[in-house]
């Protein structure tokens, strides 16, 4: 099902709803994009199939370039951003911007929160591009001893 359609500097674009059959191309995404955080192979089966998470996928010709997934937490009235990336060679052309966007239409809850490492300024820049607002400090909370930022957004 395609969720969202758009046009990146000389390219067509589409978002849709990712399935159990990406699972090939998000294990190299994630390598790609988190060399140092990429998720263990039945975490990615999770993402890809459990209840309670919206996964979106950017699709350029057949090939996924980005991907988002949010943990859906109704009860709290909160959504989770658990994972986005884009492939390198497609940054800067909007698809991560389109990705959280499409995720924000599709929930139906009051809040978005998500964790993301105190030095990663280009994640931090679209957050706050997109109405994030900083919201906590999570102290070494990463492997490697960096701490996370919490943001959030009132939908
Ligand atoms: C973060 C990420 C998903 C952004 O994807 P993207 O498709 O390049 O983002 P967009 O092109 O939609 O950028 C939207 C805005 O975000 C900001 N931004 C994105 N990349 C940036 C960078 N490298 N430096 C500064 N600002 C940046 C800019 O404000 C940009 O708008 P502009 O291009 O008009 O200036 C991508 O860099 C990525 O996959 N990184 C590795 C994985 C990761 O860190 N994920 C986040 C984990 S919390």
């Amino acid at each position: 099902m395609v969720v969202h359609e758009f046009v990146a500097p000389g390219s067509r674009v589409v978002i849709q709803t990712a399935t159990w059959r990406d699972l090939p191309a998000l294990r190299h995404l994630e390598k790609v994009c988190f060399p140092k955080d990429a998720w263990p192979l039945l975490d990615l089966i999770g993402v890809l199939t459990f209840p309670n998470i919206l996964r979106l996928k950017a699709v350029h010709g057949d090939h996924m370039v980005g991907f988002i997934a949010c943990d859906l937490r109704p009860a709290e009235d909160l959504a989770w951003i658990a994972t986005i990336g884009v492939l390198p060679p497609y940054r800067r052309q909007g698809i991560g911007r389109a990705l959280l966007n499409a995720a924000e239409q599709a929930l139906s809850v009051r809040w978005v929160r998500l964790n993301v490492r105190l030095g990663n300024a280009a994640a931090i820049h679209l957050y706050e591009e997109m109405g994030y607002q900083r919201a906590g400090l999570w102290p070494a909370y990463y492997s490697d001893g960096e701490d996370a930022l919490i943001m959030e957004k009132r939908l």
